[in-house]
């Protein structure tokens, strides 16, 4: 394969540049990480690049909120990225940002040729304003009340509490979620890529280049139409100017994949590379995205969509990965597995997880799960009892008996040249992501060679002056097998490998070294080249990630990526027992039921808890007129922390059940409870 060098382009997605890096996103830059390890190591010309995705309305807003510029939250926080993947030994090539001025000549040319050849409309469009903040509010800051299902404190696109998906104009009693005043409609002109002109390009493409399990979903959005793609916005907005378009920017996700390309621009002018040779429209370079299944509608159509307009080379795949659930849940701050890079480091060795995740992953777009005792025994059993006990095993009789020097020849070749055919089947396995399959035959051969061990007990013959050279024999043979297991190992424990190869004395691990066997060659002595991982490590990290977790930015939304429609749903976490003790539920007596002007859905009630009165406003207007309420018992969570709502200050929550509409009641406690009287 050396004599065939490929080049190839590798990409993960862009981490927003607004928050930490999480082991969710670890999962995508560790699987991506070790295919771009394995195919340096087989010889292959291979470029890994990054940046971080710098642009559009969170940031910008959170750099607001934190007193700072958008320039200064971006350098700050790609410092804090660049730290954490190197932490996790990720080996970008380069690692860039989107406000870059490649990106911004990329986005401008590419919007260019796409103007040009007809494929951007534009018109005019009505969309939610803050008044206050004089900015166009985007779906997800816009909140109010659910027009299905009523409930308060939704976002502009979707309902939390029923699922309904509507748009912001829709919502009751609407308010912007960054002032808090109440949205006016206003018009502008947006411009759109028109995504429909590439359907029929789009069709052969996805066929050839995307997952299987993708397809299908493709189909979908195939059937429900390509509809045109907005790709501007409104100033103030955090990003680049359109050319020619004063007070109009690129949408954050029209610059964030040309981000690759600006990424891998920056990294040709420090390395002397023509970039035309890679993204010219007949490169014969492959070019490969990592990516999360929720932003494939953006990787999958948008962008090679784009490519083809605008005259450059598309990928020859976009893979896609699920995502991380830990424990077998969804990833929670209040049970402590929503674990930062940086809580995990403080405790755990990177390389433990590299390993974790490769035992799990394969090419599909399932989730894997992060069970952390199993974890622990998997690392332990397979690592520490099995790979790295065949060197501790053998290392110490070749240096204090034949001074480091290992024996001339192997006593079972045929053991050795199994391990080393496996090496077609193992490589295959990582070529096509199936690094789960890699590492059973990886740990096959670990097997086998500890049995070996077991069964030539070296310990027992080196009792015996007279049967030295078996003694040698066998270890030569145990650490040969040792170096084709680290070998194979090496994408995934990088750091190990390096040890590893200065213990045996080798130049690295390059990925045809093991047809020759180490003979005749002397070693160095052995350290312990990793620990097992105790239980206490692990219970640590977990009490710091429910301590450490970075307080929120007010309505900073996950992701631009709720666009795609297979962003994830949201799922309740469940909560413990100790979180349903905190709820303080009394019974309440309705003082007072009023109208409250303005408000559809909402009463004002006045409720008495015994000495003490709260104001609550509560969503029953469709199933209750006050005076049916006045007098009547209720129960409440009486230490729901006071909310700030656009009529006045909310002091607590009255309890109602039933699907909406006039089918909802107060639960009415039995007669003779008494106000203030408290649940359990
Ligand atoms: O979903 C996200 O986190 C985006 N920042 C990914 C961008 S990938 C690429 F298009 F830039
Ligand atoms: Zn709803």
């Amino acid at each position: 394969m050396t004599q065939n060098p490929r080049k190839i382009l590798v990409t993960s997605a862009l981490p927003y540049a607004n928050g930490p890096i999480h082991l969710g996103h670890l999962v995508e830059y560790i699987q991506t990480d070790i295919w771009v390890r394995f195919q340096k190591q087989r010889g292959h010309q291979c470029t890994y690049v990054c940046a971080d995705d710098a642009h559009g309305t969170p940031i910008m807003l959170k750099a607001d909120q934190l007193g700072i510029s958008p320039e200064e939250l971006i350098a700050q926080v790609s410092t804090e990225h660049q730290r954490d993947f190197a932490g996790f030994m990720v080996g970008f090539d380069n690692y860039y940002s989107t406000h870059s001025p490649e990106n911004r000549d990329f986005a401008a040319l590419i919007y260019q040729r796409l103007n040009d050849a007809g494929h951007i409309a534009r018109r005019t469009i009505t969309q939610a304003y803050d008044p206050e903040k004089q900015m166009f509010l985007p779906d997800r800051f816009v909140k109010g009340e659910c027009p299905k299902c009523g409930a308060a404190d939704q976002y502009g696109d979707s309902c939390e509490a029923c699922g309904a998906t509507y748009s912001p104009v829709e919502l009751k009693n609407a308010y912007s979620a960054i002032s808090g005043a109440k949205p006016v409609e206003k018009d502008s002109e947006h411009f759109f890529f028109k995504l429909g002109d590439f359907e029929q390009f789009l069709r052969t493409w996805v066929d050839k280049h995307v997952q299987e399990q993708m397809i299908h979903k493709l189909n979908e959005w195939f059937e429900s139409g390509l509809q045109q793609w907005d790709i501007s916005r409104d100033a103030p907005y955090w990003g680049f100017e359109i050319p020619d378009a004063p007070g109009k920017y690129f949408y954050v996700w029209l610059d964030a994949p040309i981000g690759y390309m600006a990424s891998f621009k920056n990294w040709c002018e420090k390395n002397n590379v023509d970039f035309d040779d890679y993204w010219g429209a007949s490169s014969d370079a492959e070019l490969y995205h990592f990516i999360g299944k929720d932003i494939a509608y953006f990787h999958t159509l948008f962008w090679p969509a784009m490519l083809e307009g605008a005259g450059f080379r598309k990928p020859n795949g976009v893979f896609c990965h699920g995502f991380l659930t830990v424990n077998g849940q969804k990833m929670s701050k209040s049970r402590g597995t929503f674990i930062m890079a940086e809580s995990y480091l403080k405790h755990l060795r990177p390389e433990y997880l590299r390993y974790y995740f490769a035992a799990k992953l394969g090419s599909g777009i399932d989730d894997i799960d992060l069970s952390l005792d199993d974890f622990r025994m998997r690392v332990n059993a397979d690592l520490v009892n099995k790979v790295v006990n065949i060197a501790s095993r053998c290392a110490g009789f070749i240096a204090k008996k034949f001074d480091g020097q290992l024996g001339a020849s192997l006593v079972q070749p045929e053991l050795y040249n199994d391990a080393v055919k496996m090496g077609e089947t193992i490589a295959q396995a990582y070529e096509q992501r199936e690094y789960a399959r890699a590492m059973r035959e990886i740990m096959h051969i670990a097997d086998k060679a500890n049995q070996y061990i077991d069964a030539a007990e070296p310990w027992v013959l080196a009792k015996q002056p007279e049967r030295a050279q078996e003694v040698q024999d066998s270890c030569t043979l145990g650490i040969n097998l040792f170096r084709v297991i680290l070998s194979y190992l090496a994408p995934i424990l990088p750091q190990v490998a390096d040890e590893a190869a200065t213990f045996l004395n080798i130049d690295g691990f390059a990925w045809d070294d093991i047809q020759t066997p180490l003979l005749n060659h002397r070693i160095n002595k052995f350290k312990p080249l990793m620990q097992r991982v105790e239980p206490d490590a692990i219970d640590k990290m977990v009490e710091d990630s429910k301590q450490s977790i970075p307080a929120p930015a007010p309505a900073t939304p996950a992701a631009p990526a709720a666009q795609s429609p297979l962003a994830a749903e949201p799922v309740a976490d469940t909560i413990e027992f100790p979180d349903f003790a905190k709820v303080d539920l009394r019974i309440a007596r309705i003082a007072r039921a009023e109208h409250v002007e303005g408000a559809d859905k909402l009463l004002r009630l006045t409720l008495d808890l015994g000495g003490e009165t709260r104001n609550v406003f509560a969503g029953i207007k469709s199933a209750y007129a006050p005076e049916q309420l006045e007098g009547k018992l209720t129960v409440m969570v009486a230490n729901l922390a006071p909310r700030k709502m656009k009529f006045g200050v909310s002091e607590g929550m009255v309890l109602a059940a039933g699907p909406g509409g006039q089918d909802l009641w107060i639960l009415e406690p039995h007669e003779g409870a008494q106000p203030g009287m408290r649940i359990k």
